[in-house]
């Protein structure tokens, strides 16, 4: 494939993709231009001028998202990661995404990709049990809508039960004053979340590793459940969440399929749209 040069001239002459808010557009150019280069434009003759600029391009607007984050990653080390992700979390409730209730990952994803840096860590990936659902991360429009609509405060303690890589309690401890909480089965995402934490200073985001069946819920006053088990095992660990919400109000956050069964339980009151494919808050009765 050859490249449309003319779509190439556009970019390289659009100064805009260069402003840091203009990350969705720089993330439409980039897929472009990565999929130029993977469909092969070739590194012989014109092409290799070609594939020259794309990939000088590439570079150039890779080093503005890359700076983006480096910012926002300095601003949390300060504690200032609220006022930083605002206008990013802003535009998740209310921008043109907000109504993009698909689980696809997007320009938000790419900026917390950078703003976390979370790296895999080294080490086994331990069989699931039955009912178990294995690791996938909520989008960053989701957490960021899901965060704005609970509203966090200091009182607060987010419990995510199958933490994953933990972006769900990193997010609530840089954007609000909550305790954050990851429980999640794998060693290994539990070691790549507390990296993060411990890189980012977030002292309010701590990951316990074991099973969410036998995890201490006596904290929490906000369970967040991206579908992390099915069958039995959720209908066991909706009865333990039941049981702590008999001594104190706590209120449920969930996403995915589990939403259904969740919004069958009779102890739980629907906050609002109750839809798998968007966040669904539900409070104890
Ligand atoms: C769909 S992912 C959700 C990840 C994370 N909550 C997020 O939204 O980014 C489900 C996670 O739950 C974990 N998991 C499944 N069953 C579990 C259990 N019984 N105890 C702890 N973690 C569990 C899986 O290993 C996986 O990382």
């Amino acid at each position: 494939m050859t490249a449309p040069s003319t779509r190439l001239d556009v970019l390289e002459r659009d100064a805009s993709l260069r402003e840091p808010g203009r990350l969705r557009e720089r993330s439409d150019a980039l897929d472009w231009l990565d999929t130029c280069l993977a469909l092969g434009v070739s590194a012989a003759g014109d092409d290799a001028v070609l594939r020259q600029r794309i990939e000088a391009l590439a570079a150039e607007l890779q080093a503005v998202d890359d700076a983006l984050s480096a910012q926002i990653r300095q601003a949390i080390r300060r504690g200032e990661g609220a006022q930083a992700l605002r206008a990013w979390m802003a535009a998740a409730a209310s921008g043109p995404d907000a109504d993009d209730s698909s689980d696809r990952y997007d320009h938000l994803d790419n900026l917390i990709s950078g703003v976390l840096a979370i790296r895999e860590s080294p080490g086994p990936i331990t069989p699931l049990d039955q009912g178990m659902v294995f690791y996938q991360p909520t989008p960053a429009r989701h957490i960021f809508d899901a965060l704005t609509r609970l509203a966090l405060d200091e009182h607060d303690v987010l419990v995510d039960l199958g933490s994953g890589m933990g972006h769900v309690p990193l997010l609530a401890a840089i954007c609000s004053p909550a305790r954050c909480i990851g429980v999640e089965w794998q060693e290994a995402y539990v070691a790549s979340a507390r990296r993060c934490a411990q890189e980012l200073g977030l002292v309010r985001a701590a990951f316990v590793q074991g099973d969410a069946r036998q995890a201490d819920l006596s904290s929490g006053t906000v369970f967040y459940l991206y579908t992390p088990f099915d069958g039995d095992m959720l209908h066991v660990m909706l009865d333990r969440v039941a049981a702590e919400a008999r001594s104190r109000p706590i209120r449920l956050c969930t996403l995915g399929p589990c939403t259904e069964r969740v919004a069958r339980e009779s102890w739980l009151r629907p906050v609002g749209a109750c839809r798998p494919d968007r966040p669904a808050i539900f409070h104890g009765r």
